[in-house]
């Protein structure tokens, strides 16, 4: 009987390029060293095939398995342990470790440090009252924060809810995942009313070995997203440790997610070292048929994975807003559906990829279109071509079926986005029509 490895998850970020900001953090590094040795040094050769391997890296950043032993030993910041460490993981997990990731929490003796840990507590709430509907982040949470104050840290939680790009909006706040937190683990979690503020700095000053404190939204505060350094510094200044268990956003390059790792020595929490140990196993050595399906709304989200994808899967399925780029690209008029004008060319050039490797890139023939992006939008059927007063919002049912069709008889699924705007009833057929067929 085929091997099925189903891999779903509708909102969840599940893909392989979380390893993206790591690796090019480690990159980074790696060219800092590079070009000050090419000051220091005449060893042209040594240089040039240090620049070799850079340039393999930033071209393949996926692709760490075809890094070899030897290109590996010449990278500056790695020990010997690490070395012989990130071969044994990547026997294991085939190849989605990055350098970064060799190491996780068990590897240092966290007593009587102060850990910062990134997690992603971004969880769904009732609009109205604030409630937290579904706390499976915060779940997925525990065992890294219990195992670090089981072992004597002071841990010092962190996270984003929502978007609210910089501005202080009270709906927003951390608190209720404070409360929810302190439920699950059945003690007190200290709260810090800011970031990086007096607050937060006096609270964990004095955090003792055991305690947990949460930071306030670390999107309150323009510089997350900006990946600004002083942030990123600001928030490594209060610990000694940094952990990264955000699995849903270890893909972004904001301040907590990438920026930190160059002040604090960085490790993995448990997390996402079992998300990286279950699709490196799934995208190592796929079940095939091997069918990925892409949603959600940009295109530029995605890029690493969808040229990562090529190389590996049979059929790619593109849904969401995403989608329209490609139309677009393929000479389709979109009306007001989303447009990445920027991402056109790319698009039209993974195109091309899919057809000179034989993976089938399948893109909706029709759509459920609507002329506002809102709630209460009538539905209105559209064809290939958009008019021009509506935008695309959900799949519509040729392409459903189209889509329903290529999954039948896969060995291994990857989903990643929504088909459509799930969120609202009249465009989530698509979505929960892919999910049912999957
Ligand atoms: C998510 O819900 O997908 C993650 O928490 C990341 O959130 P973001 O898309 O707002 O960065």
């Amino acid at each position: 009987m085929k091997r099925l490895f189903i891999i779903l998850s509708i909102i969840l970020l599940i893909n392989s390029y979380y390893a993206n900001s790591q690796i090019e953090y480690s990159v980074d590094k790696w060219m800092e060293y590079v070009e000050e040795l090419a000051l220091e040094t005449e060893d042209t050769e040594r240089i040039e095939s240090l620049y070799a391997d850079l340039s393999y890296l930033t071209e393949h950043p996926f692709d760490l398995n075809a890094v070899t032993e030897e290109q590996l030993k010449r990278l500056p910041f790695l020990s010997d342990r690490q070395i012989e460490q990130l071969l044994s993981y990547r026997k294991r997990y085939g190849n989605m470790v990055s350098i970064y990731e060799l190491k996780n929490i068990e590897d240092i003796d966290v007593s009587g440090k102060r850990v910062l840990v990134r997690c992603d507590f971004n969880v769904p709430q009732n609009k109205e009252t604030g409630e937290i509907t579904s706390d499976k982040r915060i779940v997925a949470a525990l065992p890294t924060i219990k195992y670090l104050l089981e072992n004597g840290a002071a841990v010092i939680a962190c996270s984003h809810l929502g978007k609210p790009k910089g501005e202080w909006k009270e709906s927003l706040s951390l608190a209720p995942v404070a409360k929810r937190l302190s439920e699950l683990l059945g003690m007190d979690v200290i709260f810090a009313k800011d970031i990086i503020g007096e607050d937060a700095k006096a609270k964990a000053a004095a955090l003792q070995p055991g305690q947990l404190l949460l930071l306030e939204n670390l999107r309150f505060d323009k510089r997350e997203e900006k990946n600004g350094a002083d942030f990123a510094e600001e928030l490594a200044k209060m610990a000694d440790v940094y952990v990264s268990d955000a699995f849903g956003t270890v893909h972004r390059a904001h301040a907590s997610t990438a920026g930190v790792a160059a002040f604090l020595p960085a490790y993995a929490g448990f997390l996402v070292e079992k998300e990286i140990s279950v699709m490196g196993k799934a995208l190592s050595d796929p079940a095939r048929p091997f069918v990925a399906i892409l949603g959600g709304a940009k295109v530029s989200d995605k890029i690493g994975v969808i040229n990562n994808l090529l190389e590996k899967a049979d059929t790619i399925i593109v849904g969401g807003g995403m989608a329209y780029t490609f139309k677009m690209a393929q000479g389709h008029t979109i009306g007001k559906s989303l447009l990445e004008a920027d991402r056109v060319e790319y698009a039209k050039e993974m195109m091309d990829k899919a057809a000179a490797k034989g993976v089938k890139l399948l893109l909706p023939v029709d759509s459920i279109c609507a002329a506002e992006f809102a709630k209460d939008a009538a539905p209105v059927e559209a064809g290939e071509d958009i008019p021009e007063d509506l935008m695309g919002m959900d799949i519509g049912p040729k392409t459903v079926e189209m889509y329903k069709d290529a999954v039948k008889g896969a060995g291994t699924v990857v989903w990643n986005g929504p088909m459509g705007v799930f969120e609202f009833a009249s465009f989530n057929k698509g979505t929960f029509a892919m999910a049912e067929a999957v």
